[in-house]
């Protein structure tokens, strides 16, 4: 996170303003900066108070019938589903690619085969980026809406041509992050403003609207970032391009560090051919089978290392879930479930610490 002298020419900025919300300089500002990024016009970005609202309002935008059917990944963060059942929308749990752990073009054909369903909300798995062309061209033969839950993905997942609907994460975990705030960005014609309005009670701001300003266009909710989030965010920008190399860097030393000292047992998400491994923001390895797993904690845990293991258990297995979701057969993502785990990642990791992170692998794998 930034430090608070980088936050304050920011802050100062906010409190000269006296704007504190409401999109107000300095959303507009990152706004600006993002839709530069993109390459896509203003209207095609949209801040939010996080992804997880991010990704409801996008799903809510899209008018889907009540209860319309959304294929996602089983293997995700709970976020993905509970803003699928938040959007009065049944998710519908599929299984993922064996190799790059995400739902494909390929398993959602499949799986809509096999069942209907109204939306594909796919998730870029611990930040690995989609291929956005794959995904445009399974929209263009099914007609189905895609998103890419793009949480951790920010700077990796890009637009195919200028296409494509993304949500990202400015979560203190994420690659830019502004504590708390999501990011909606897409090439669909007025989505991004429907999700802007959304987010601000669904009151009209439009004057050349139909609707005088100020009255409701839609029973929305809250989910505006504040100025306060903004500066986090732009701080966050200014030295995101020097963070992304060395996130990167540390991966690389990191996976090869484990990689030779584990005689390469171990085994690494592979990319999806939607770009390379630029500003990681975890580091999960997968190991052959369940009990190496439980080595690997337990030597993990034995040199006071924390581990975790993410995305699990798969959305198939959280009880909350169970009654609100259709589930598909899963057999890739049950063996991932077995043998996935999350390390620890983090700007600033001394060489010491690395080198007893390897020492931990090799102790529990070679
Ligand atoms: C795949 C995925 N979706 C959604 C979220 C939720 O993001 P937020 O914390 O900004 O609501 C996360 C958070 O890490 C995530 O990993």
């Amino acid at each position: 996170m930034p430090p608070p002298a980088r936050l304050m020419p920011y802050l100062t900025r906010m409190h000269e303003a006296r704007h504190y919300s409401n999109f107000g300089p300095l959303v507009r500002t990152l706004e600006a900066a993002m839709a530069e990024r993109f390459g896509i016009g203003g209207e095609g970005v949209a801040t939010v108070a996080n992804a997880t609202q991010g990704l409801e309002l996008v799903l809510r935008a899209l008018r889907l019938p009540a209860g319309a059917r959304v294929l996602v990944p089983t293997f995700t963060f709970a976020a993905t589903a509970t803003a699928v059942v938040s959007a009065g929308l049944t998710p519908v749990l599929a299984d993922v690619d064996a190799a790059r752990w995400q739902l494909t073009p390929e398993i959602a054909q499949q799986a809509i085969q096999a069942t209907p369903v109204q939306a594909v909300l796919t998730v870029a798995t611990f930040g690995m980026p989609h291929d956005t062309a794959a995904w445009l061209d399974f929209e263009r033969r099914t007609g189905l809406p895609v998103v890419i839950d793009a949480a951790a993905a920010f700077g990796r997942q890009w637009l195919a041509d200028g296409q494509g609907t993304f949500v990202f994460s400015l979560h203190t975990t994420k690659s830019l992050p502004a504590g708390e705030g999501g990011l909606v960005v897409s090439s669909r014609p007025g989505l991004a403003a429907e999700v802007r309005q959304r987010s601000n009670f669904g009151i009209n701001l439009d004057p050349q609207a139909a609707l005088p300003p100020g009255a409701l266009a839609t029973a929305g909710t809250n989910a505006k970032m504040s100025e306060f989030h903004a500066a986090v965010a732009l701080a966050s920008l200014d030295v995101w391009d020097a963070h992304a190399r060395e996130r990167q860097a540390l991966q690389a030393a990191l996976m090869h560090g484990i990689d030779d000292a584990t005689g390469g047992t171990v085994a690494w998400q592979a990319a999806s051919g939607g770009g390379d491994r630029l500003a990681p923001t975890s580091l999960c390895l997968r190991v052959r089978d369940g009990a190496a797993r439980d080595r690997l904690e337990q030597a993990c845990a034995a040199a006071r290392i924390v581990t975790r293991r993410w995305y699990q258990p798969l959305l198939h297995d959280m009880p909350a879930l169970q009654p609100v979701c259709e589930p598909l057969a899963v057999p890739r993502a049950r063996e991932l479930a077995q043998t996935v785990l999350g390390l620890p990642f983090f700007l600033g990791m001394t060489a010491a610490q690395q080198q007893r992170l390897i020492q931990a692998c090799a102790d529990a794998l070679r």
